[in-house]
């Protein structure tokens, strides 16, 4: 089962995407997490990066593409994969289409989370995402048992760079120019599957769980 979770900043790609490794057992692909990872090690492709998520900007494609490509090669993607966050323009989308050719497999479903764009920066401002597991949390949506401490492993909680105002302003911009444009590129092949993502998290995950076993 390989799926692409589509939806803008603060949609809820990251949130679903857990829940569904926790379900299915096969792993979830965010760039955003590898880019992040890269950044703390300091490798050269981090350093990069980093300007441009700081700026709200996306990454080159080429850099972003070399790093799917090698991750779907590894063992774990072999029964499946949650894509979140990749792919993000068209270029992207055309190289994982000609990739998964090559090893005889497609995309078997692109979910949309549909969204009210004005409620992201809400979403975002309020996220809080734990420093040593990744857990994600929200302050007033989906909080913590104890502020500022991970329920799952008592890390620390702290909020991501890019999401203070201005930045959010400008991903959802890039969103929109780069992005969104995918969702008529992926209905087009008869892929895409929509979901009101201003549901709650558990709504959510629900009417994805039956688009999956619509799949199947
Ligand atoms: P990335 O990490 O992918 O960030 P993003 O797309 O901006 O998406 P987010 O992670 O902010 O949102 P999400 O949809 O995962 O929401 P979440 O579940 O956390 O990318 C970061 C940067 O890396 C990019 O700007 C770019 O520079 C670079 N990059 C990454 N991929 C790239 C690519 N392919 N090409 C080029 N550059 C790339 O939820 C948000 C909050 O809302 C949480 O607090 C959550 O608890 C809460 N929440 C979730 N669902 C609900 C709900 N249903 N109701 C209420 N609250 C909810
Ligand atoms: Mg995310
Ligand atoms: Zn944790």
């Amino acid at each position: 089962m390989d799926l692409i979770l589509l939806g803008p900043p603060g949609a809820g790609k990251g949130t679903q995407a857990k829940m569904l490794v926790d379900r299915y057992g096969i792993p979830q692909i965010s760039t955003g997490d590898i880019l992040r990872a890269a950044v703390r090690e300091g490798t050269p492709m981090g350093i990069k990066a980093k300007e441009y998520m700081d700026a709200g900007d996306l990454v080159p494609d080429e850099v972003v593409v070399g790093i799917v490509q090698e991750r779907l090669q590894q063992e774990d993607c072999a029964d499946g994969f949650i894509l979140d966050g990749f792919p993000r323009t068209v270029a992207q989308a055309d190289a994982l289409e000609d990739s998964l050719k090559e090893s005889g497999r497609g995309i078997d479903a692109v979910i949309s989370l549909d969204v009210d764009i004005e409620a992201l920066v809400g979403r975002l401002t309020g996220r809080r995402t734990c420093k040593d597991c990744g857990a994600g949390y929200h302050v007033k949506f989906d909080p913590p048992k104890t502020d500022l401490i991970c329920d799952k492993c008592g890390g620390e909680l702290i909020q991501r760079q890019d999401d203070q105002e201005s930045t959010i302003r400008e991903r959802l911009d890039v969103y929109r120019r780069q992005t969104a444009p995918l969702v008529d590129y992926y209905s087009q092949k008869g892929i895409l599957f929509r979901v009101d993502g201003m549901a709650p998290i558990d709504s959510v995950q629900s009417e994805i769980v039956q688009i999956v076993k619509g799949l199947t």
